[in-house]
């Protein structure tokens, strides 16, 4: 780990210098006005001060290109600052499709992690340079929050919902992995590290130690085991609509509303199956809440998502 004191934090995925560019430029633009002010403030103090006691001052009337000057001039400036940081907030925020999906579940006080493969860590994480990696993160009970300074990016993971971060790793090393949410007794140690290797390495360390089943049979296997399969099989007169090829399809609702069938969709109508009934079915399913652990809903959900037509 780099425990050596930097001024400028290291930047170690791509997104990072960019971040850190908007930054300079907000801190350098601050004291640059800040001191044209103070600046100002004594110039026209010293200039413009009453040599008399009866000193009358003449009337100044207003200048309208001096006045169009100051308002239009930071208008710019401001317009040309949030457009850069809109544009930036969204790529630092939307994960590119093909990413590389890793599982994080935050628990009081740790971070649980599953990689494609079914291979698990807890409290590090390791991802090949090089591939956007997108981390597909859940809890089991309040509020964490996954921060990664190195890569400057940084994500709530809020009870109830999924939450999506991505980066790309520019850098081999070892970067510290902070959980950024006051989430109890020993949230100052929830931390960890993201452990940064070449793409040879990475696939090296991914096949090592004990196997455990990818999240998408894993996700299988409780489908089997809680019931799933009962109502949604492929058995003609099923009492709940097909799985297959649901996810990311559009899915008519009583009542005729869409919606598509996304992670969030899903893992609502397994934990609240009544909230959207699917058009042409009964709501008889039962809740799941309380019964699956955030970890294994994952598992059910990355099922779901293989299931193809
Ligand atoms: Cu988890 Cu703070």
């Amino acid at each position: 780990m780099n425990k050596e004191f930097r001024i400028f934090p290291e930047q170690a995925s791509r997104l990072a210098g960019q971040v850190d560019l908007i930054y300079y430029v907000l801190t350098g633009l601050s004291i640059f006005f800040a001191l044209l002010i103070f600046f100002l403030i004594y110039v026209f103090a010293v200039r413009y001060r009453r040599r008399s006691e009866d000193e009358v001052p003449s009337q100044i009337p207003g200048l309208l290109q001096l006045e169009l000057a100051w308002s239009i001039i930071p208008l710019g400036i401001c317009l040309v600052i949030f457009v850069w940081g809109a544009r930036l907030y969204f790529q630092t925020y939307s994960p590119p499709r093909e990413a590389y999906e890793i599982h994080v579940v935050g628990k009081q006080w740790m971070w649980h992690i599953q990689h494609p493969n079914g291979k698990r860590e807890i409290n590090e994480l390791h991802v090949p340079t090089g591939e956007p990696i997108k981390l597909t993160m859940a809890t089991e009970d309040v509020i964490h929050s996954f921060y990664v300074p190195a890569f400057r990016t940084k994500k709530d993971v809020v009870p109830g919902r999924y939450a999506t971060m991505w980066f790309e790793a520019i850098k081999p090393g070892e970067y510290h992995l902070f959980c950024a949410e006051y989430c109890g007794t020993k949230h100052s140690q929830m931390i960890g590290k993201v452990v940064v290797m070449d793409p040879a390495d990475y696939q090296q360390w991914l096949s090592g130690g004990e196997s455990n089943d990818p999240p998408a049979v894993a996700g299988e296997k409780q489908f089997q085991q809680i019931g799933c399969v009962t109502c949604h099989g492929e058995k003609p007169g099923s009492r709940g609509p097909s799985l297959k090829g649901v996810f990311g399809s559009e899915v008519t609702l009583q009542g005729g509303q869409t919606v598509i069938a996304n992670e969030e969709y899903l893992r609502e109508s397994i934990l609240k199956p009544n909230a959207k009934t699917v058009a042409g079915y009964q709501a008889l399913m039962p809740t799941y809440q309380g019964q699956i652990s955030e970890a294994n809903l994952l598992q059910i959900v990355a099922y779901l998502k293989a299931l193809k037509k």
